[in-house]
C-alpha cells in the first residue's frame, strides 16, 4: 500500500494550490457577494487544464488520473466552493457521460470544447417534481416518424451552470411514434438552438457564484446522433455519472472543511481569553481534534474512491459503494467542521469580514446535491444488505 503522491500528482497539487490561493482567494468574497459567474477566473483555470483533468488530451483535456482530479478539487474548494462547483460539473457531470458512453464524433464535437474550457457544460437530470426520485422524471423525448430526430419537451430545475452552458446533457423519457415507451435516455443538446429556454435563476444560500437556473425544452429538435448511449440506457448513465460526480463533491467538501479548519487552528493560537490563547482550553482542543480527525478520515475515503475509479477504467467495476461513503462522510464532515470553526471564531465567525460564514453556507450544498445524505445512506444500506 502506497500513501505518497506521485511526482506528477504532487506537481498538479502544487499548481492548483498556487492558482487557487493567488488568483481565486482574492476575488472569492466579492463573487459570493454579487452572485456573478466568475468567467475570468474560470477561463484561467481552463488555461491550466482544470476543466478537463481526466479527459484525454485528444478530447481537449489534461489526461491525468482521478487522484489528480481530487487534488485539484480540494485546492480550488479550499479557496472558493463556487469555483469548485463549476469545475466539477465540467469535469465529471458533463465529461464522464462522453468518456464512458459517447461516440467518437460526440467526443470531438461536444466534449472537446468543454474539456478545454472554451465553453461550459451542464447536466440536466432534476425536475421540479423529481430530485432524489430521478426515475419519476416527466421530460419527454418523442422519436420522429422518419427516425431522424427526437422532439424533447419538459422542464429541468436546479441546473448548475445552466445560465452559462453551451452544451447540456438532458435526460428524458423516450417514446416511439406508436406510443411505445423506451425508458429514460440521455441526449446532448446545444443551448443556442431554438426550443432551449433558460428560466429563473436560483438565488442560493451558498455557492452563490455558481450559476443555477431552470431550463425548459419546448419542442426542441434533437438529432438521433445526439443521443448518448442506447435508448433506455439513460438512467444507468445518470447513476454511473453520479458515482463519479460524488467523488468530486466529496473532494469539494474536504477543501471547504480544510479551509475552515486552518482558519480555526490559527485563530485558536492567536485569540486570547482569560489570559491564555483559546487553543489552550480543552473545550477548543477537543473541537480541533474532532475536526482534524474527521477531515483525515474523509481524505482517506475519497482517495480510496478515486483509486477505485481509476481501477474501474480497466475493469468496468461499479464504484457506487466507495463513492457514496466518501461523499456521505466528507459532506457531513464539511458541515461539522465549518460549524465548529465558526463557533471557535465566536462573533468574528458570524461576521462577513472573515470567510468563515461563507464556508459554513457553502458546506451545506455538499449534503444535498448529487445525492442527499439520506439517499446515500439508502444506497449504502441496500448494497450492504442486498435488500430493498
Ligand atoms: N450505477 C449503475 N447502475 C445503477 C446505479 C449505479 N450507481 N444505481 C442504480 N443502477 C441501476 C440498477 O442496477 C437498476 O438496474 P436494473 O433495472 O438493470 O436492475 C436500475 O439502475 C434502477 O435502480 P434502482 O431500482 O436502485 O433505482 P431506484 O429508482 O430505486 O433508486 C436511487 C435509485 C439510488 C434513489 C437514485 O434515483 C438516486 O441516486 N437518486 C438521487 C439522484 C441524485 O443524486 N440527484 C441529484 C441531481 S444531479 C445534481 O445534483 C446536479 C447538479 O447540478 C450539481
Amino acid at each position: 500500500m502506497e500513501f505518497a503522491l506521485t511526482e506528477e500528482q504532487q506537481m498538479i497539487q502544487d499548481a492548483a494550490r498556487e492558482f487557487a490561493q493567488s488568483v481565486i482567494v482574492p476575488v472569492a468574497a466579492a463573487y459570493d457577494d454579487s452572485g456573478e459567474f466568475p468567467a475570468e477566473t474560470i477561463s484561467q483555470a481552463a488555461e491550466l487544464g482544470f476543466m478537463g483533468i481526466e479527459i484525454p488530451e485528444e478530447y481537449g483535456g489534461s489526461g491525468l488520473d482521478t487522484i489528480s482530479y481530487v487534488l485539484v478539487m480540494i485546492e480550488i474548494a479550499a479557496a472558493d466552493a463556487s469555483h469548485s462547483t463549476i469545475v466539477s460539473v465540467n469535469n465529471s457531470l458533463f465529461g464522464v457521460p462522453f468518456l464512458m458512453f459517447g461516440t467518437e464524433e460526440q467526443k470531438q464535437t461536444y466534449l472537446k470544447p468543454v474539456a478545454s474550457g472554451q465553453v461550459n457544460g451542464a447536466y440536466a437530470l432534476t425536475e421540479p417534481q423529481s430530485g432524489s426520485d430521478a426515475h419519476a422524471m416527466r421530460c419527454k423525448a418523442m422519436l420522429s416518424e422518419d427516425g431522424t430526430h427526437y422532439t424533447i419537451t419538459g422542464k429541468k430545475s436546479w441546473i448548475t451552470s445552466g445560465p452559462v452552458a453551451k452544451y447540456v446533457i438532458v435526460f428524458a423519457q423516450t417514446f416511439h411514434p406508436d406510443g411505445e415507451s423506451k425508458g429514460i435516455s440521455a441526449f446532448v443538446v446545444d443551448a443556442d438552438q431554438d426550443g432551449f429556454i433558460r428560466g429563473k435563476h436560483e438565488p442560493k444560500l451558498g455557492i452563490r457564484a455558481s450559476a443555477t437556473c431552470e431550463i425548459e425544452l419546448e419542442n426542441f429538435k434533437c438529432p438521433v446522433e445526439n443521443r448518448i448511449g442506447e435508448e433506455g440506457q439513460g438512467f444507468k448513465i445518470a447513476m454511473t455519472v453520479l458515482d463519479s460526480g460524488r467523488i468530486g463533491v466529496a473532494a469539494q467538501a474536504i477543501g471547504i472543511a480544510q479551509a475552515a479548519y486552518d482558519a480555526a487552528l490559527e485563530y485558536s493560537r492567536e485569540r486570547k481569553a482569560f489570559g491564555s490563547a483559546i487553543g489552550s482550553f480543552q473545550s477548543i482542543q477537543n473541537k480541533l481534534a474532532d475536526m482534524r480527525t474527521r477531515i483525515e478520515a474523509s481524505r482517506l475515503l475519497v482517495m480510496q474512491a478515486a483509486w477505485d475509479k481509476e481501477r474501474s477504467k480497466q475493469t468496468g467495476a461499479r464504484i457506487t459503494l466507495a463513492a457514496s461513503m466518501a461523499k456521505l462522510y466528507a459532506s457531513e464532515t464539511a458541515m461539522f467542521v465549518t460549524h465548529q470553526a465558526l463557533q471557535i471564531h465566536g462573533g468574528m465567525g458570524y461576521s462577513k469580514e472573515l470567510p468563515l460564514e461563507r464556508y459554513f453556507r457553502d458546506a451545506k450544498i455538499t449534503e444535498i446535491y448529487e445525492g442527499t445524505s439520506e439517499i446515500l445512506r439508502m444506497v449504502i444500506g441496500r448494497l450492504e444488505t442486498g435488500l430493498r
